[in-house]
C-alpha cells in the first residue's frame, strides 16, 4: 500500500517532502503535470512511484489518491505575477485542482491532506507579525486562490471528516527551486544571478521584508503535520515560517558574502500585487505541531548558494 502522496512532487517543495519521506524508508508516490514542475527534479526520487498528470482532470486526482493515506498538496501555480498574468490559470491550477484532489481524496478514503497554504492570505496589512486570527485580506488573484484552497480544506473537514491541516508557508526558498523563470522567488533569481556576475534587480527600495523560510523547516513541519493526532490539528490552519524577517537590502548584502559579486543591485519600479512586509508568528504551530525552525536563514542561505553553484541550474556563462 502506498502511504503517502505529494502533489507537485517534480516541483521545488514537494520534491523535498518526497525526499524526506523516501529516506525515512516510507512508500511514496508522486504526481505533477510539469507545467512549472521539472523532470530534473526527479533525480534521486527514483524509488517513488510517479505519474505524470493533472489535478484539473478528475480521473488523475482518483488515479493518484487511490490507496493512499496521506496527501501533502504542494502543487500550484506559485507566483504572485503569473496571476497578476493569467488570473484564470492560477484560479484553475490552485482552486479547481484543488477541489478535484479533495474529492478524489474523499472517495479514495485517504485520512489525512496536508495543505500548502500562503503566507500571502495576510494581504498588505501593517500588523507584525501576521498570526492566525487575523483576518485574510488577500491581494493578488495568487492570494485569493491560495486561501480559496484553505477553505476547502476546512469545508471538508467539517462536512466530510477528512483530516485536514494548512500550513501557511512564508517565501520558501532552498535547493531545488527553479531560478529561471522571471517567476521564481526572489532568492533564487538572486542566487542565479549574483553567482553568474549579473545585476539582480530588486523592486521598489529594498526595504521590504520577508520571513524566508529555508526549505528543510518547511519539510520538517509537513513531517510533523502528518503525524500529530487530529483532535490538535484536524481542519486547522497554522503559519510555517521562522519567525524573523530580513529586508531585501540586507538579504543582497549577505549574498554578496557568499556569492562574491562585486556590483550594487539595480532599482526598479515596485511589482503591483507586492506587499511591503511579512513576518510569522509561528507560536501555533510550535504548540500544535511542536514545530521550531531546524536551519536559521543564514545556514540556509549559504547551502542554498552552495547547492546553486554545484548545481547545473545555472546557466552556461
Ligand atoms: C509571495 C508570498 C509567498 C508565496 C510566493 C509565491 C507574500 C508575503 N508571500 O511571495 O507566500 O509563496 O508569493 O510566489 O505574499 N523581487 C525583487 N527582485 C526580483 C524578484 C522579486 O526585488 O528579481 C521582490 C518582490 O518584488 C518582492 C520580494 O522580492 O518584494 C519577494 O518576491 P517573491 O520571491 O516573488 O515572493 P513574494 O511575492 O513575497
Amino acid at each position: 500500500m502506498t502511504k503517502y502522496l505529494v502533489t507537485g512532487a517534480a516541483g521545488f517543495i514537494g520534491r523535498s517532502i518526497a525526499a524526506a519521506l523516501l529516506k525515512r524508508g516510507e512508500s511514496v508516490r508522486g504526481i505533477d503535470s510539469f507545467i512549472t514542475g521539472k523532470r530534473s527534479n526527479l533525480a534521486g526520487l527514483e524509488e517513488m512511484e510517479f505519474i505524470e498528470g493533472d489535478l484539473t482532470k478528475p480521473e488523475d486526482c482518483a488515479r493518484a489518491c487511490k490507496g493512499v493515506e496521506v496527501v501533502f498538496h504542494e502543487a500550484a501555480l506559485a507566483s504572485v505575477p503569473r496571476s497578476v498574468a493569467d488570473p484564470a490559470g492560477t484560479n484553475l491550477h490552485c482552486v479547481t485542482a484543488t477541489l478535484n484532489l479533495l474529492v478524489a481524496a474523499k472517495d479514495a478514503g485517504v485520512r489525512r491532506v496536508v495543505y500548502a497554504g500562503s503566507s500571502s492570505a495576510y494581504g498588505d496589512t501593517p500588523t507584525l507579525p501576521k498570526h492566525e486570527g487575523m483576518l485574510p485580506k488577500p491581494i493578488s488573484p495568487y492570494a485569493v486562490a491560495k486561501l480559496a484552497g484553505e477553505q476547502y480544506m476546512q469545508a471538508f473537514n467539517r462536512v466530510y471528516g477528512l483530516e485536514t491541516v494548512t500550513l501557511r508557508y512564508f517565501n520558501v526558498f532552498g535547493p531545488f527551486q527553479d531560478p529561471t523563470s522571471h517567476y521564481s522567488g526572489v532568492l533564487a533569481i538572486f542566487c542565479r544571478k549574483m553567482l553568474a556576475g549579473e545585476q539582480p534587480t530588486i523592486y521598489g527600495d529594498g526595504e521590504q521584508s520577508r520571513d524566508f523560510t529555508f526549505i528543510e523547516n518547511v519539510v520538517h513541519g509537513n513531517l510533523l503535520a502528518a503525524a500529530a493526532p487530529a483532535e490538535k490539528v484536524a481542519g486547522q490552519m497554522m503559519n510555517l515560517a521562522t519567525g524573523s524577517r530580513i529586508t531585501l537590502n540586507e538579504t543582497f548584502r549577505i549574498l554578496r558574502e557568499l556569492t562574491a559579486y562585486s556590483g550594487e543591485p539595480r532599482y526598479a519600479e515596485s511589482r503591483s500585487g507586492d506587499i511591503r512586509d511579512s513576518l510569522a508568528d509561528i507560536h501555533l504551530a510550535e504548540e500544535l505541531l511542536d514545530y521550531k525552525p531546524v536551519v536559521n536563514f543564514r545556514e540556509g542561505l549559504k547551502r542554498t548558494v552552495d547547492w546553486y553553484r554545484e548545481s547545473d541550474a545555472l546557466p552556461p556563462r
